[in-house]
């Protein structure tokens, strides 16, 4: 079953029938301030952090699914019927409600109609401002006039720590003060305090409105919601009247009511303003709406911004739904995890205030052929969470300060301890950043260590090698550590990960193209060495044949060999076996066949097979989950990226197709109600085939699946694949693709790029037009480009 579909034109996801079987999201705004809002309104703000600024309290898991939220209440004052402007939480029968929601790049537009009532809100935050706006027009398409009440309603926290804010009753109950001034609602927070006290200082938020006078109000939440009842309900709305209480040592909320009269036809439109801000602030915050017309100009600035950025990659190929992931919807899943790495979602309650340092190196890499400028930024920022002895910080803070940090080497340091594989995401990253752009000057820039010192690009690059090296186990391969990419993994201090060592081999591969050029000989001679030692024993001690194994515990037990009871074939190794290009043609066609034959199923390839059950060793942490789950043998959603990418390296566009397919949420929409989550939005795993709800996907949004992915389609299936000095063109797609074309921006320059495959191949492309001019091979040399090209490539 579907329940909405894929507006490709305007960017947009739009949901039709509103009880979808999970809250379906999308995210409004920045870190500065940032929303997350559901097709039901539900959801919740925050400043800087989900869980130390949160201004809109989200029950997680609760019975009430999804509240409280963003809500608009609706009366008619004539008869005392009411609803909601989201279909919950009043949730009027279907057959007498309509609904909408589009949810779009960073704007998400609920509409509904109920007895000739039409309602619109627009919900979003205004580009680089610190506050949120909910436009809302009434429109009455009756034939006669109709006398209604509006109310917008929001339930604040008690404080601005999300934990204390649910736990913490003896405290956060006496804090909070509401007041009713000028059109709004501000609530205070320990407002006696002027100066810090125990690291508290007095705020105050606010919940207002432009475009209308506010008949009435309520400040304290259970006088709106009334006793034993609930936000289906709340007493406020169904008697008609907010009574004005103010909350004093109760929970706060602003609701305000405003009474309009439609004529028939008449639309009436005012705006709620939420922010943070105190009484002056938000004054002048209110005033700026109260002419209207500034919304539109706020929603088309929204739409200029992403849509510039999302149309820098455009595709038109003959899957529509591929279309919409690559155009829209996954890319702009990509910002989304790019710039709130995993802090704030309807899983993530934000009390993790940093960016893991392999998550976000890795995120990074989903925007770089959007946004080359903004992952440059970032790149810089986490290489700067580099400590100086090589290593990454497990967690970058996001007031991380570079020079200054304690290092897991700290006694005191208590975050965690150094993974193996953090720092090794550096190298495809920073590859893949300098291809896009050209900028091999970026290595020559200086940046400082976490904890002390600096050095250039290149030299951090070195460092994290050294990192490896000094860290090695038993058999010359790099030691798991505290984990690898698998969290779930321990192999021990002299235990050894081979997707550790494929990512060690690709890093060292692409330090010595990087030292070539710099005719660093000295340092090409010493890789050379260590990269022929490190693939002698990738083949000699990790190759079964058909497999690689996922690696070596420090008592010598091979783990995911052929002949263990459970967990005998894993992905990951098989896929980067390729991506490292550590193993021979044979070896990965075999590898991959394997992977296909075991591993696939419907809805992608799993983890690992079988699940962990009764033959688990101490480092297996993924027993804890049930089998076909998470790391447990679940389709970890993020490892499709690489084995679409290890396909297509392969130029086998056909499995690699299939691979994006199966996991494709976009694949899901008419079975929508199997998935459960958002179909325009991957999750960070699907459950498999042990499951009795195979094909069920959990955690939405904030997963290096989205970049992975990404990077999977883009460069493997799509074959985008720059150098410094140009542009390969190496698509890998199904055979039976007779055209398609891209859009790209590159260097600053247009490519519509129209990829013909006559002859119903999978791979690669043997000849090239350039602007009328024949090229023979598919390197597009970055000398032959001009402001705007029409490139013609043959497959
Ligand atoms: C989660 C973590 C990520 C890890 C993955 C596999 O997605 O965020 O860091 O690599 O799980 O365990």
């Amino acid at each position: 079953m579907n329940y909405g579909y894929f507006d490709g034109e305007n960017k947009e996801y739009v949901i039709t029938k509103p009880n979808t079987p999970a809250p379906w999201a999308n995210y409004l705004g920045s870190p500065e301030y940032g929303a997350i809002i559901s097709n039901n309104a539900g959801g919740y703000s925050f400043v800087k952090s989900g869980a130390n600024g949160r201004i809109i309290r989200y029950r997680f898991n609760a019975i009430n699914m999804d509240q409280p939220g963003r809500y608009i209440y609706l009366r008619d004052n004539d008869n005392g019927d009411y609803w909601s402007g989201s279909w919950q939480p009043v949730g009027k029968p279907l057959d007498k409600y309509e609904n909408q929601c589009h949810h779009g790049t960073a704007y998400t537009n609920i509409k509904s109609k109920y007895t000739n009532i039409k309602a619109e809100t627009l919900y979003y935050v205004p580009l680089d401002k610190t506050y949120e706006v909910w436009r809302v027009k009434v429109t009455n398409e009756d034939t006669k006039v109709r006398n209604l009440s509006l109310y917008g309603y929001v339930e604040f926290s008690n404080e601005n720590n999300y934990e204390q804010d649910s736990v913490n009753l003896q405290y956060t109950q006496y804090i909070t003060k509401t007041y009713f001034r000028n059109n709004k609602i501000i609530q205070t927070i320990n407002e006696n305090v002027k100066q810090s006290v125990n690291g508290s200082t007095g705020k105050e938020r606010f919940f207002g409105v432009a475009g209308a006078e506010v008949a009435a109000y309520e400040g304290d939440r259970d006088t709106f919601v009334g006793e034993y009842r609930n936000y289906s309900n709340p007493i406020a709305v169904e008697s008609g009247k907010c009574q004005k209480v103010l909350n004093y040592n109760t929970n706060s909320c602003g609701a305000l009511q405003i009474d309009i009269t439609l004529n028939p036809g008449e639309t009436k439109e005012l705006a709620f303003v939420l922010g943070a801000h105190n009484d002056d602030a938000s004054s002048k915050i209110l005033a700026s709406y109260e002419d209207l017309s500034q919304v539109e100009k706020e929603l088309q600035e929204l739409k200029d911004y992403w849509h510039g950025k999302l149309n820098n990659f455009q595709i038109n190929t003959p899957d529509e739904n591929f279309n919409h992931m690559i155009n829209t919807w996954n890319s702009y899943q990509c910002f989304i995890t790019f710039v709130w790495s995993r802090a704030a979602s309807f899983q993530y309650c934000g009390l993790r205030n940093g960016y893991g340092f392999r998550d976000t190196v890795q995120d990074i890499q989903g925007i770089i052929h959007l946004a080359p400028e903004l992952a440059l930024e970032k790149i810089k920022f986490m290489i700067s969470g580099q400590v100086d002895n090589g290593g990454g910080l497990p967690l970058v803070k996001f007031d991380h300060n570079p020079g200054h940090e304690m290092t897991p080497d700290d006694p005191a340091y208590t975050y965690d301890r150094y993974r193996a594989d953090d720092a090794l995401w550096l190298f495809p990253t920073i590859l893949k950043y300098i291809n896009e752009t050209g900028n091999d000057d970026f290595l020559d820039e200086v940046i400082p260590f976490a904890n002390k010192g600096e050095a250039t690009v290149y030299e951090h690059l070195k460092r994290a090698i050294n990192f490896s090296m000094e860290r090695q186990g038993n058999n010359g391969m790099p030691a798991g550590l505290h984990a690898d990419w698998n969290d779930c993994l321990r192999m021990g201090a002299k235990g050894e990960s081979t997707f550790v060592a494929f990512q060690l081999y690709y890093a060292m591969a692409i330090l010595k193209n990087i030292a070539t050029d710099k005719k660093d000989d000295a340092y090409v001679a010493y890789l050379d060495e260590k990269l022929a030692e490190l693939k002698e024993t990738m083949q000699t001690k990790c190759w079964e044949g058909d497999q690689f194994i996922r690696g070596i515990r420090e008592d010598g037990i091979v783990v995911g060999s052929k002949n263990d009871p459970e967990a005998n074939l894993w992905l990951n190794p098989q896929s980067w076996a390729v991506i490292s290009g550590c193993a021979d043609k044979e070896q990965c066609e075999k590898a991959l066949d394997k992977v296909y034959e075991r591993l696939n199923t419907p809805y992608g390839a799993v983890l690992l097979d079988p699940p962990y059950k009764d033959h688990a060793f101490d480092g297996a942490l993924m027993l804890l989950f049930n089998p076909s789950t998470k790391e447990n043998g679940g389709i970890f959603s993020q490892s499709q990226g690489w084995i679409i990418l290890a396909e297509a390296l392969m130029g086998r566009g056909n499995k690699a197709f299939e691979y994006y397919r199966e996991c494709s949420p976009a694949e899901m929409n008419d079975n929508a109600e199997v998935r459960k989550l958002e179909p325009y939005a991957h999750g960070q795993f699907i459950e498999a085939k042990e499951s009795p709800f195979q094909g069920r996907a959990h955690v939405h949004w904030l997963t290096g699946t989205a970049s992975t992915v990404m990077v999977g389609c883009v460069e493997g299936i799509l074959g985008m694949r720059p150098t410094v000095d140009g542009l390969n063109i190496s698509p890998s797609v199904p055979s039976d693709w007779k055209e398609f074309s891209i859009f790209k921006s590159f260097r600053g320059k247009k490519l519509n790029i129209l990829v013909k495959n006559p002859d119903g191949k999978e791979g690669g492309v043997r000849e090239l037009i350039v602007n009328g001019e024949k090229v023979e091979g598919s390197f597009l040399p970055v000398s032959m480009l001009k402001e705007e090209n029409e490139i013609i490539a043959t497959m």
